[in-house]
């Protein structure tokens, strides 16, 4: 069977099939149910049936990006109308502390591009005062980098805990057609700034794109671990109903370490315990020899090494549509919960969502059975 998608046509998503995880959540207090003021309230915890707490809020905060990304945006794709078709700011900080009373620690800030929305530097001192159980929350952000040689400094005033930022090559040319309108140097000079004013443990993102960057996937690794950024190498994933996905693009991530331990003169072996940078999707690796012999690198392989049974995140859009999994179009409508309804009505939303949550996604390696939504529209 065919479905005819908003980018065009592909096989069908075997949604039925999937295996359902039925999240649930569980009081962990008898207390009242939270509010989405600052009064004061109880503390459930969103918890799956393996007993494992969503302890992570992605959060758009615009659709709108200053770049292009060739992988990214769709062609034509239009960014949100009306104004108030997005959440606004203190919605966003209402929302975010409700999800902090039911156990939601750290809170990562993503896009489209989240420097592009006004009074962003306010909105992180806002959401840097929740307090949760365990004491103050982590706020993180997820950007291109373009703008943050300017706001480096007043966000890490604000309390941002960290940052990471996306860079696909490090020649200007390569850099400027994968991202249509970017200056490398510009990101360079703020990821320098974001050093600078004192941010730790900044992650580098690049996506892995054979045929692109196959050739310097080494090379962005040495640049990050020249300045003491964690690189980490994504799989190109088929958003947008498949229409920006290039088969012969896919570098598994089993390839990515085999090029990178070629290009840096040293195989690469598991990181033993814990993982770097907390419980994520990326898998963490080690050199064992030449120049870089100790440093790590991770690799996120959602097409050639699911991680979907540890995922223990929500993703927000800008418009406060909830959704279970970044690869499914399902959502719950937190926006019209918070302006229509009471806070018993976002709970019940939140539940339901948590109720579609996948274990598994349905992309195909040739590009079939993702989501219709664009990464642009949801941030990673
Ligand atoms: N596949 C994988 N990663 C993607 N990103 C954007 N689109 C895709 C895609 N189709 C990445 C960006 C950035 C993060 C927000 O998501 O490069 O690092
Ligand atoms: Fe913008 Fe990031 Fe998408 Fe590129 S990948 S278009 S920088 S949101």
């Amino acid at each position: 069977m065919r479905r005819r998608g908003r980018y065009g046509t592909l096989p069908s998503r075997k949604v039925t099939q999937l295996n359902l995880v039925q999240l649930r959540t569980r009081m962990r207090s008898s207390a009242s149910t939270p509010g989405t003021g600052s009064g004061s309230c109880g503390s459930h915890v969103l918890e799956d049936r393996a007993a494992r707490a969503v302890r992570y809020l992605r959060v758009s905060l615009t659709d709108r990006c200053n770049y292009r990304c060739t992988y990214c945006m769709p062609d034509g794709h239009q960014e949100f109308g009306p104004r108030d078709q997005l959440l606004r700011l203190e919605e966003v900080v209402r929302v975010c502390g409700a999800f902090v009373r039911w156990g939601v620690e750290r809170i990562r800030l993503t896009g489209g591009e989240p420097t592009l929305r006004r009074n962003l530097v306010g909105l992180v001192r806002e959401l840097t005062a929740l307090r949760g159980e365990h004491g103050p929350i982590e706020v993180v952000m997820t950007t291109n980098g373009q703008r943050l040689g300017d706001l480096a400094s007043p966000l890490r005033a604000a309390g941002l805990h960290a940052v990471t930022v996306s860079l696909d090559s490090l020649d200007p040319d390569r850099f400027a057609a994968i991202t249509r309108r970017g200056r490398v140097a510009d990101v360079i000079a703020g990821i320098d700034a974001a050093l600078a004013c004192g941010f730790r443990g900044t992650k580098i993102n690049t996506v892995a794109i054979r045929g692109f960057n196959g050739d310097e996937l080494g090379a962005t690794a040495a640049f990050a671990w020249e300045r003491d950024l964690i690189p980490r190498f994504i799989e190109i994933m088929p958003m947008a109903g498949g229409e920006l996905f290039v088969p012969g693009q896919l570098m598994a991530s089993a390839d990515v370490r085999a090029a990178i331990a070629v290009q840096v003169g040293g195989a690469l072996e598991p990181v033993d315990g814990a993982p770097v940078g907390g419980i994520g999707p990326a898998r963490y690796f080690r050199v064992t020899a030449g120049a870089w012999r100790g440093r790590v690198l991770g690799t996120i392989g959602a097409m050639t090494e699911n991680f979907c049974g540890s995922c223990n995140r929500l993703r927000l859009s800008a418009t406060g549509q909830l959704h279970g999994c970044l690869a499914h179009d399902d959502a719950g409508d937190l926006r019209a919960a918070l302006r229509e309804g009471g806070v018993e009505r976002l709970e019940g939303t939140i539940r339901a969502v948590l109720g579609t949550k996948r274990d598994g996604h349905g992309f195909h390696l040739d590009g079939s059975g993702g989501p219709d939504k664009a990464m642009i529209s949801i941030g990673g």
